[in-house]
């Protein structure tokens, strides 16, 4: 078998307590990468440690809170003294929502923006110098299908996930004749947790479990797709099933898109 791309690379992930970066975590594990694993929950870091059955010298837990934006060079420098270097950076703690902008505080808005879009911004900046000096590293940012599409109940996820794209489009081009590259992944309904921690009304957990995300992709399979389009240096990865089709039809017939999603019912449960 060739060796992977990810042999002997360190990798950092956020978001890699639960579902997508949780499978990244035990993906990567197999095809020989070291671990950086960060997300609030330390145990829940611990347990996704032990799972990969790395051994200790080659898995760092990182607890951290992604809006805690001052900390991040810290983060990184802790990183840098454990491992020597950064090879790649997921990019994939985030959170969702579920109510409609007539009734959404706008407290909400804030801070969807600061874990999706600010903290992401944050850690992406305390990395960068990092990867310039090395003249190499990729950075990888979960986006979703509601990064290029607009849908009911999620303005302020749909907001923030469009906003890293205009960022992260800027820094690529900035950055490409450094030797960096920045890879977007856009899933689409992906078996996770994710709607129990999406931001109802007044910002408190939603805390249920969405029919689309149950029957969505697997996570696993997820992390194998997102693992390919890293290593063969995408710039963009659509993942999941038939709602890609959504991304089409926005490029191509944008007025069919929006005649389907004006009619789409709320948020099946
Ligand atoms: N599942 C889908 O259908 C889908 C579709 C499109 C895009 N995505 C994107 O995929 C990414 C991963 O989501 P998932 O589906 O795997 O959901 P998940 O299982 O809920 O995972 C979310 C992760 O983000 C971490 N997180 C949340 N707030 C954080 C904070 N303030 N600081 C640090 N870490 C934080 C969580 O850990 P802690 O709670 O321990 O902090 C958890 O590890 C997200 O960016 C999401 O928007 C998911």
């Amino acid at each position: 078998m060739p060796e992977s791309f990810f042999h002997q690379k360190v990798v950092w992930i956020t978001g890699a307590s639960s579902g997508i970066g949780e499978a990244l975590a035990l993906e990567l594990a197999r095809q020989g990468a070291r671990l950086v694993l960060s997300a609030r929950r330390a145990d829940e870091l611990q347990r996704v440690a032990s799972a990969t059955g790395l051994a200790p010298a080659d898995v760092l837990v990182l607890p951290l809170d992604i809006t805690d934006e001052a900390s991040m060079p810290s983060h990184t420098q802790a990183v840098l003294r454990r491992f020597g270097r950064i090879d790649v950076l997921f990019l994939n703690a985030g959170i969702s929502q579920r109510s409609f902008v007539s009734e959404t505080d706008l407290s909400v808005y804030h801070r969807l923006m600061a874990v999706n879009f600010f903290g992401v911004v944050a850690l992406a900046k305390a990395v960068l110098p990092h990867f310039l000096a090395q003249k190499r590293g990729q950075f990888v940012v979960t986006s979703s299908v509601s990064g290029k599409i607009g849908v009911k109940q999620r303005s302020g996820y749909c907001a923030s996930k469009h906003a890293l794209h205009g960022f992260f489009d800027s820094l690529r081009a900035e950055v490409a004749n450094e030797g960096l590259r920045v890879t977007m992944i856009c899933p689409g309904y992906i078996r996770t947790p994710i709607s129990a921690s999406a931001l109802d009304a007044s910002g408190k957990a939603y805390g249920r479990f969405n029919k689309a995300q149950a029957e969505g992709m697997p996570a696993d399979d997820c992390a194998r797709r997102i693992l390919r389009a890293v290593a063969t240096g995408r710039e963009e990865a659509n993942i999941g099933g038939k709602e890609l089709l959504g991304i089409y039809l926005k490029r191509f017939v944008p007025g069919l898109l929006s005649r389907i999603l004006r009619q789409r019912p709320i948020e099946a449960v």
